[in-house]
């Protein structure tokens, strides 16, 4: 079984989502970018431009830039208007498999384009790190690495599809993890092609 190779806390969920949901999901993307238009983020310190760009859904959004670095926003940086909010299906999903007493406050909405990828990381910008991280990929299919609590360690990969979903939680949420590459053509759901990844996650620790 694929998942035994995988740390504890990982789940792989295949076309959680049908083709239905999938195209509301994108539905709210496009619609999203009134507001929130995608920018291209930028490294704390160097400066360097991220290989995908980004907006987010929710009360807080996670930003970075050389200034300030990693951290939540209740913002956009380029337009200041609050992040819109996220569709009905995502907090259902969040209820569904993050097994959270409190709702997710961030959704991260990534696109890669045929050349993007993500370096492997740990996410580490929250407090409420007991909570689980949701991921939702749309559109081109991708190759996702995880390995373990440290950089060097063994990794695994395996192709996610639109549709699928991936909970990052227990000792997979203290994983590195990653995107290798974009397989372009794969998938018709976004337009001009691409991949999007929504990644929910509770930010503070429910009071
Ligand atoms: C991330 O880890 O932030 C994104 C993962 C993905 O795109 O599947
Ligand atoms: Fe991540």
């Amino acid at each position: 079984m694929i998942q035994a190779a995988f740390p504890a806390g990982f789940r792989f969920l295949p076309e959680y989502f049908n083709r239905q949901a999938q195209r509301a999901l994108m539905d709210a993307v496009l619609a999203a970018r009134e507001t929130a238009p995608f920018y291209r983020p930028s490294m704390p310190r160097t400066g360097q431009p991220l290989s995908v760009t980004m907006t987010n859904f929710g009360p807080l959004g996670w930003v970075t830039d050389k200034e300030k670095g990693y951290r939540y926003e209740a913002s956009h940086p380029e337009t200041g208007a609050p992040w819109p909010d996220p569709p009905e299906l995502l907090t259902t999903l969040w209820r569904d498999v993050a097994d959270y007493p409190a709702p997710f406050e961030a959704c991260l909405v990534n696109y890669y384009d045929g050349q993007s990828r993500m370096g492997l990381h740990v996410d580490w910008d929250e407090e409420a790190t007991d909570a689980a991280v949701v991921s939702v990929s749309l559109g081109d299919k991708a190759r996702f690495r995880i390995g373990g609590p440290a950089r060097k360690g063994k990794t695994h990969s395996l192709i996610v599809s639109s549709g699928d979903v991936v909970v990052l939680g227990g000792d997979a949420r203290r994983c590195y993890h990653g995107v290798d590459r974009i397989y372009p053509g794969t998938s018709t759901l976004v337009p001009g092609g691409g991949r999007i990844n929504l990644t929910l996650r509770r930010v503070s620790v429910p009071r």
